[in-house]
């Protein structure tokens, strides 16, 4: 089912709930690199993370000003296709990356709705833009890789 994430009717809630997004994100990510043999592709996957982990502080500064309680990744929301949860049962390097794909189809389609939510002020939109790219160029590697 597509993600509803970016679609919120409060600035609060559409930081919150991607906040939650990008920790679920990144634990799949650590799940995804723990189990590739592949080194350029763990590193590949690891420089992902890192762009993810760029997204958090971001946000984090949004939430921050915002007022709200900063998501610690400690809840999994389960907000992902293929959750770390999901992504331990599937077996395969190749079937790994399919998995990490889904994924990033949740994390492209949320940043596409949060970049056209009204609800986003004029500080987030470049940062939503910058995320989005970021989650295109993810999903277009897991695409090539598989
Ligand atoms: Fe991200
Ligand atoms: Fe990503």
């Amino acid at each position: 089912m597509p993600t509803t994430v970016g679609t919120e009717n409060t600035p609060e809630d559409l930081i919150t709930n991607l906040l939650h997004l990008e920790h679920d994100a990144i634990a799949a990510y650590e799940s995804t690199i723990e189990r590739l043999d592949d080194p350029a592709k763990r590193e590949r996957i690891e420089a992902f993370r890192q762009d993810h982990l760029n997204h958090v502080s971001q946000l984090e500064q949004f939430a921050t000003r915002l007022g709200i309680e900063i998501p610690t990744g400690g809840d999994m929301k389960q907000m992902l296709t293929t959750g770390k949860v999901a992504l331990a049962g599937i077996a395969g390097e190749d079937s790994v990356i399919k998995a990490m794909k889904t994924n990033e189809d949740d994390t492209v389609q949320a940043y596409q709705q949060a970049s056209s939510n009204p609800v986003g002020d004029a500080d987030m939109k470049p940062v939503f833009t910058k995320a989005l790219e970021d989650e295109q160029r993810h999903r277009a590697w897991m695409e090539s890789a598989a």
